[in-house]
């Protein structure tokens, strides 16, 4: 039988050839002292790209949520967070353990924030409730179907924050750049802080990136220190994440083609779903069915590797290793389900 088509997830995906050459030849250094050139040279292009005074490498998204919640709250404050974001379900309740943060949640099932139920959350504090120290956003959502926030989007919810900092889970950033044709300095800029993977769409093996004010990103690299995630010589890994930001980012636009093709499939088949294909607008198709785990377990039978996110949610992420090939067999496979 032919290699399984892996749409559980975009991580799964390889580094590039010219990813491994860069890994091989980097000049690195003791980043614990500040000496890896290659990660300083990734994170000034990161801070550049998002309009941002400076930025940190951290191993993984998690620890750059984690850090962001650190130094932007206290102990005891309230974070407003769309309900089905990765920071409040995906994190292991890290934020509680971490930072000690409890989570006021909106909806957020299209994807954007109830910006009424934020403006309510927010109003509280009149009404002798706890007051609202910072606002956590994701573009794209995952959990949503890759939704993409546009930058007038953010903006309203910035506006409507006021004075309260927004921290950006923008795991996929760039999908959300590549979706929306906007630069990234644009969707970042109603943030005050901003984290990115390049292990995901990107390609590159490890790691992801923490921008924002740099008073706050020197508070940051301590609690990267606290974490245990200070890294030595992590220009190999920074080199990658070069080419992945230099050359990954407009084939993403390949990624969403496919996920459409695949959204529409499984709307044809599945019709009892009331899935809308035209809400894929990035490289995640995400659905509710009530056989979501049946029709996972179907389709790996067939080859096709998905996930579920929810207990009725079905998720399947296109990305750089899937081909049209790789995408046809997919579809081919919707098409023949039985549930
Ligand atoms: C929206 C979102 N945020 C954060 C993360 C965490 O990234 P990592 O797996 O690198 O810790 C993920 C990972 O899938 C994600 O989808």
């Amino acid at each position: 039988m032919s290699r399984a088509v892996d749409l559980r997830s975009d991580t799964v995906t390889q580094p590039t050839a010219a990813m491994r050459e860069a890994m091989a030849g980097a000049v690195v250094g003791d980043d614990g002292y500040g000496e890896d050139p290659t990660v300083a040279a990734l994170e000034a292009r990161f801070a550049t790209l998002t309009g941002k005074e400076a930025a940190l490498f951290v191993p993984s998204g998690v620890m750059g949520n984690q850090i962001a919640l650190r130094v932007l709250c206290a102990p005891g404050d309230v974070v407003v967070c769309g309900a089905h974001q990765h920071v409040i379900g995906f994190e292991m309740g890290a934020a509680a353990r971490n930072a000690g943060v409890q989570f006021w949640t909106v909806d957020d099932s299209a994807g954007l924030v109830d910006l009424e139920a934020v403006d309510e959350a927010l109003a509280a504090e009149a009404d002798h409730q706890v007051a609202v120290r910072a606002i956590a956003v994701e573009n794209t959502h995952m959990y949503a179907g890759g939704v993409p926030w546009s930058s007038a989007d953010l903006a309203e919810l910035a506006a409507r924050a006021g004075p309260r900092p927004l921290h950006l889970d923008g795991a996929r950033l760039f999908n959300a750049v590549v979706a929306t044709g906007e630069s990234a300095a644009a969707l970042c800029a109603p943030a005050t802080t901003v984290m990115a993977c390049l292990s995901k769409g990107l390609c590159a093996p490890v790691g992801s990136l923490l921008a924002g004010p740099r008073e706050l990103m020197e508070r940051a690299r301590i609690e990267r220190k606290r974490f245990g995630g200070a890294l030595r010589q992590a220009g190999f890994l920074a080199a990658a994440g070069l080419v992945a930001l230099d050359t990954m980012v407009e084939r993403l636009a390949e990624d969403h083609r496919r996920a459409r093709r695949l959204a529409e499939a499984f709307a044809e088949a599945l019709p009892e779903a009331g899935y809308d294909p035209a809400t894929c607008r990035t490289n995640i198709v995400s659905f509710d069915h009530p056989e979501a785990r049946r029709i996972v377990a179907e389709l790996a039978a067939a080859g096709v590797l998905g996930g579920t996110v929810g207990p009725r949610r079905a998720r399947f992420v296109t990305h750089h290793d899937v081909d049209d090939d790789g995408l046809e067999r997919a579809v081919a496979a919707v098409a023949r389900l039985r549930v």
